[in-house]
């Protein structure tokens, strides 16, 4: 097959729409977000659903979310619509928040691996919303990357990984987020799955207190019941090792100063994730500048691109961690994942 190139900017009509039809005919279109690049499927059709699955070497067991072009459309997706479900909606939409609520009965196998759940939500791209509104069906859509890789942030990063494999990207440019949705359950006590840019304490301030999976910063212990099946996966693992450097920033440079000249001496080769305050700390090593620790934000927006880019290059990748309030929990998250939780 060979994957067609639409830039959402110069051929924006004919990009949206030609993907659209593609879709309902049950091809594969990766489209950006403003979070990460999603890989769409027809979300009522269970058998392009399926595509998606062997595309990423997907866990079967692994439920998908649904990406809808308006409320309205989330509404029918859902056996009902609880008043927090509409009133999260109407505060955070279009944006990065999936809900997780009971299921209609449309929806196919497929979708949910068998849950009676499904996760949906509307994103906050122009590119995306074209499409979806083309498309005329809910988009059942994870990354756009294969299981295990990061999450892809730019269309170059899809069409390295999915080049042959995927009908159409659309490239709307990079994205604005760079971490995934905030996935929150609603069935049952309001239940944080996986955090993101909707942060904990941005949704408590709307619908009271909300509580965190256990799985967010710590591995699942063996025998663990998870209730978001993509938790219990390696995610985000470059084939460097990550290793997080945890308390006061200034501190924590001078462990990574350590045992960065240690591991070299030894002949790996590290490079540094400083911040624009960090930096000098670490004069005459390899770094790069992953963002301002004032501005969490620029953390987040840059996390998968830089592993992306040192993942193959490097042996060690030493990291400082931010702390775990708001935006930094979503970094955490990912972050520990990344170093499969080695923290030094
Ligand atoms: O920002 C995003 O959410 C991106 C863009 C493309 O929208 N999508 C994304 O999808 O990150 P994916 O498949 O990579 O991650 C979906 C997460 C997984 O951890 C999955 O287990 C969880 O959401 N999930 C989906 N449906 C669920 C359900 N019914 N119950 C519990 N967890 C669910
Ligand atoms: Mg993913």
């Amino acid at each position: 097959m060979k994957t067609e190139l639409f830039n959402a900017t110069t051929q924006k009509e004919n990009g949206a729409r030609h993907a659209g039809r593609i879709l309902r005919e049950g091809g594969l279109v990766a489209f950006p977000t403003e979070t990460v690049y999603g890989l769409g499927a027809n979300g009522f059709d269970g058998e392009a659903v399926k595509k998606i699955f062997e595309a990423k070497g997907r866990p079967s067991d692994n439920p998908l979310i649904l990406h809808v072009a308006s409320k309205s459309d989330a509404r029918k997706l859902w056996s009902s619509v609880p008043d927090k479900a509409r009133v999260l909606m109407d505060t955070f939409w279009p944006g990065p928040l999936s809900i997780v609520y009971e299921k209609s009965e449309r929806i196919p196998y497929e979708v949910t691996a068998g849950l009676d759940t499904v996760a949906v939500r509307m994103p906050d791209h122009k590119t995306a919303l074209a499409f979806l509104r083309e498309a005329q069906v809910p988009v059942a859509a994870p990354s756009a990357n294969p299981s295990g890789r990061p999450s892809p942030t730019t269309a170059k990063h899809v069409l390295d990984d999915l080049n042959g494999i995927v009908d159409v990207i659309l490239d709307g440019g990079p994205c604005r987020v760079g971490l995934e949705s905030t996935v929150l359950s609603l069935a049952g006590a309001p239940t944080i799955l996986r955090p993101g840019a909707i942060t904990r304490e941005m949704l408590e301030t709307v619908i009271g207190p909300v509580a965190l999976a256990k799985s967010i910063l710590s591995p699942l212990q063996e025998g663990e019941a998870v209730r978001s099946p993509g938790m219990k996966y390696k995610h985000y693992a470059p084939d460097a090792q990550v290793l997080v450097a945890g308390g006061d920033p200034k501190e924590a440079a001078q462990r990574i100063r350590r045992a960065y000249d240690l591991e070299t001496a030894d002949g790996k080769v590290c490079v540094i994730f400083a911040s624009t305050q960090t930096q000098t700390f670490y004069g005459g090593r390899r770094y790069a500048i992953i963002g301002d620790r004032t501005a969490p934000e620029t953390f987040c927006a840059n996390l998968f691109a830089k592993l992306r880019e040192y993942g193959a290059k490097a042996d060690i990748i030493f990291t400082e961690a931010l702390p775990e309030q708001e935006l930094g929990l979503a970094y955490m998250n990912r972050l520990l994942r990344a170093a499969g939780f080695k923290t030094m």
